[in-house]
């Protein structure tokens, strides 16, 4: 199974006088044109999908996402709205109408795949409370024997040194390690928020990093904004486990 991997769009309002604005819609527009060229099986998207939580901007969002052939499953990030994001993508069945977090399981795929929502209104920081620990745990307990991916915007793992103690309280972190540990069938772990591409081992699976497809707040190093917006593509199996590839989106004007 192929996975298409987004994040970090920081989308902005069409009236937005941000001077960033049209450079980040082209990015994603980018993006999309070229995921529908490789024909993922599925896309998921890690959160910060907007810049300030606003329903124009998750109006415009929308539109951008329109062309996408491919299914799409979201999740919040710390810029994002959860009710105004449900409100915008009500048409989503995957997305909880009711309750605090906006994390789910899709069982429709090869892989299983499990959105976990580690955002708290007002809070920069990670999240991962008791409640969404039980029900992650409950989540994986009930198909032991099925192989799984995970997704959530805040890794629960240090970067370099510019990413430490990303999680509220140490302890959350913590625990989303403890929980996923107890489950082999866990092939990997997909994360946003840190703006740059990494990889590491993490709990006995994959903790995988994807950049920001806007190019403008972007801390890969030495990336410019004519380098153009990349995406991750991740090749998924029970047998092999997780094999993630870089893919820059082409230019189409
Ligand atoms: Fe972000």
């Amino acid at each position: 199974m192929i996975i298409g991997h987004i994040s970090d769009t920081h989308i902005l309002a069409p009236a937005s006088d941000h001077p960033a604005a049209q450079l980040r819609a082209d990015c994603l527009r980018r993006c999309i044109a070229d995921i529908n060229r490789q024909q993922p099986d599925v896309v998921i998207f890690t959160g910060d999908t907007v810049q300030h939580g606003a329903p124009e901007e998750y109006a415009h969002l929308r539109e951008l996402l329109a062309p996408l052939q491919a299914p799409l499953y979201l999740i919040p990030g710390n810029r994002d709205d959860n009710a105004a994001l449900r409100s915008a993508f009500s048409d989503r069945p995957y997305l909880p109408e009711e309750g605090g977090f906006l994390h789910y399981v899709i069982d429709d795929h090869a892989i299983r795949l499990i959105a976990i929502d580690s955002t708290l209104p007002g809070e920069r920081m990670g999240v991962f409370c008791p409640a969404r620990q039980a029900w992650l745990e409950a989540a994986l307990s009930d198909q032991p024997e099925r192989p799984t991916m995970l997704f959530i915007h805040h890794p629960p793992f240090d970067i370099d040194d510019h990413y430490v103690g990303g999680y509220r309280r140490p302890e959350d972190a913590s625990a989303l390690a403890g929980v996923v540990s107890r489950h082999p069938q866990v092939k990997g772990l997909l994360c946003g928020h840190v703006h740059c591409v990494t990889e590491r081992s993490w709990s006995g699976t994959v903790g995988c990093v994807m950049s920001s497809i806007a190019v403008d707040v972007r801390k890969d190093g030495g990336e410019t904004e004519a380098s153009g917006p990349l995406y991750l593509l991740h090749h998924v199996s029970g047998e092999s486990g997780l094999l993630s590839r870089t893919r820059r989106a082409e230019h189409t004007r």
